[in-house]
């Protein structure tokens, strides 16, 4: 079966985006073909198993990109590549790829963009776990990435509405992200509707710092990171 509806969604200062909701008897997939009047060359979807190299692939041109990011500001994260059999474990259930989005260039289908979304129940790796708590009716964004040369136009964004409408369809409450401080992204969720959420005292706030510093360094010369929350509204 094949449902095709229409919906305007914003895409930076662009125009609407046509949301095509294909569902099969094993499968529901939701791909958004993004459009504009000056472009048309991306998509969103849900992860699958068919992109999950080329996401991999993203996610290490965020780990080793932007300022060139480094554990304790010494060893470059590229040096620590995330094997294959460790990014699979977060999406081994059709309920996690599901809660996860790509952006994926409709000429190639090479994967340009990431958004790797959690709840309580789902698989996290034990650095996330040690950096965030996820609490039920919590939608916790691990990572989200878009390859360098397609910043700023608008897939950041798509992604993040992509995960926005996957948290709704599952009832939560919040979505919640941690980003390292400084990070131009900060701007991005805080016109999504994301706020920084306060530490609990200074204690919270020195470990937070530290557990910052030893897994990222300093990648934008700012010391420690922030957690932002995002409530999520209903219509009555
Ligand atoms: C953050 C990121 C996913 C946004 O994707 P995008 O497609 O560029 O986002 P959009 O085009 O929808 O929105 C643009 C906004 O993203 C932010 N942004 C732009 N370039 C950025 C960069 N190099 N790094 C981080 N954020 C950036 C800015 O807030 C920008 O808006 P502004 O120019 O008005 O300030 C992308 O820039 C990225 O992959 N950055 C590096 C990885 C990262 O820092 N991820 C966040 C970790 S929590």
């Amino acid at each position: 079966m094949t449902i095709t509806t229409t919906d305007a969604t914003k895409n930076g200062d662009a125009a609407a985006a046509a949301v095509t909701k294909t569902t099969t008897t094993t499968t529901t997939t939701t791909p958004i073909t993004t459009s504009s009047s000056t472009s048309s060359f991306y998509r969103i979807e849900p992860m699958s198993d068919e992109y999950l190299s080329s996401a991999l692939d993203v996610a290490h041109d965020f780990l080793g990109g932007t300022y060139r990011k480094r554990a304790c500001c010494i060893l470059p994260l590229s040096f620590l590549p995330l094997p294959m059999s460790e990014f699979q474990k977060s999406f081994a259930t059709e309920n996690a790829k599901s809660f996860s989005a790509i952006a994926i260039r409709n000429d190639d289908n090479t994967v340009i963009g990431l958004a790797h979304m959690t709840d309580s129940t789902m698989w996290r790796d034990p650095i996330s776990q040690w950096l965030h708590d996820s609490v039920e009716g919590e939608a916790y964004i691990e990572m989200l990435c878009v390859l360098e040369e397609y910043r700023g136009q608008g897939i950041g964004k798509c992604l993040l509405e992509f995960c926005e409408d996957r948290a709704k369809e599952r009832n939560m409450k919040t979505m919640a992200l941690g980003v390292v401080k400084k990070n131009p992204a900060i701007h991005l969720y805080e016109r999504f509707g994301f706020q920084i959420v306060p530490f609990h005292g200074f204690g919270d706030a020195c470990l937070t710092c530290l557990a910052v510093f030893c897994i990222m360094g300093c990648p934008y010369w700012g010391c420690g990171g922030v957690d932002m929350v995002k409530e999520l509204k209903y219509a009555q």
